[in-house]
């Protein structure tokens, strides 16, 4: 069983992400990074990301990672608080520890294609 059905599949996996926004949304040094962006869109294709992460179907007509955070000045701190409010809503949702830390593990491995040198 992949970590993806193990959870309870897509509609499991697609209440973590929203609760994840709703926390990095009201975080104040997150929300103005996401001021102007379709958030429903960047809500989906994030799933789409973190579903094919966990062994869930492949993620189709998302932006290439490097193309949608260039030039949006994103730091470390910003990464840090990013990765504490996933693995917050996974604990929340009771998901086992191993998956957590694989998927966090899995999300922070773009860490490179997001932070601005
Ligand atoms: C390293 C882990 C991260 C991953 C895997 C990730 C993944 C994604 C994905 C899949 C999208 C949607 C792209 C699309 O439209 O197809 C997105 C958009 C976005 N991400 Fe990230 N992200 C990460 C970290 C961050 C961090 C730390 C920030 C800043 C606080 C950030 C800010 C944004 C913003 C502002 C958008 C919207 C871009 C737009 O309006 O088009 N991301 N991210």
């Amino acid at each position: 069983m992949t970590d993806y059905e193990t959870v309870g599949g897509s509609e499991a996996v697609r209440e973590v992400i929203d609760d994840f926004y709703d926390r990095v949304l009201v975080d104040e040094v997150l929300a103005p990074y996401f001021r102007g962006s379709d958030m429903p869109r960047v809500r989906r294709h994030q799933f789409l990301v973190i579903s094919e992460a966990m062994g869930g179907p492949i993620a189709e007509g998302v932006m290439d990672i490097t193309e949608a955070h260039k030039g949006r000045g994103i730091t470390e701190d910003a990464l840090s608080r990013v990765a504490i409010h996933l693995v917050v809503a996974m604990n929340d949702a009771h998901w086992p520890e191993e998956i957590v830390q694989r998927t966090a593990q899995a999300v922070m491995s773009y860490r490179h294609q997001v932070v601005e040198k």
